[in-house]
């Protein structure tokens, strides 16, 4: 990917980060997406007292995107507050496919700054996507 759009993409991840409200899990997530049109939105997760009702950082930027009206997303950085990657999780995953072609990046950034860089295609193969609706 873009060095340049990769680097724009982690910085508003890591910053979008600070902002995690993640009292339970202390585990403080930032996601952005990179829309085809390309603008960027971000979004952390938000935890609930009510554990299952919490939400993690991609769908955060998922909804902040669809939200302003882009429904393509290019590439999602998911940054991690430790050194360890945070791959998206199943429901993330299905949520991105909906957004996202089988080649669109998905890159990782660890607290440092170390990167991983894979695609949704390779994180969730033969996604079901509106085309198995006949949509
Ligand atoms: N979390 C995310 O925001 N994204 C992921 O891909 C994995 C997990 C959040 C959910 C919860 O607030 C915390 O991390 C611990 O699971």
């Amino acid at each position: 990917m873009d060095n340049k759009k990769i680097k724009k993409l982690i910085e508003q991840a890591q910053e979008v980060q600070q902002h995690s409200h993640s009292p339970y899990s202390d585990f403080k997530v930032g996601a952005a997406v990179l829309t085809e049109s390309g603008d960027i939105f971000a979004g952390c997760n938000v935890e609930s007292a009510a554990y299952p009702l919490s939400q993690c950082a991609e769908a955060s930027a998922i909804g902040n995107m669809v939200s302003h009206g882009h429904k393509r997303i290019h590439s999602i950085v998911v940054a991690s507050q430790n050194d360890e990657f945070c791959f998206p999780c199943g429901g993330c995953r299905q949520k991105i496919a909906e957004f996202a072609p089988d080649d669109t990046p998905v890159v990782m950034v660890t607290k440092s700054g170390k990167t991983h860089e894979t695609t949704i295609g390779e994180l969730l193969p033969n996604a079901f996507r509106a085309h198995d609706l006949g949509k």
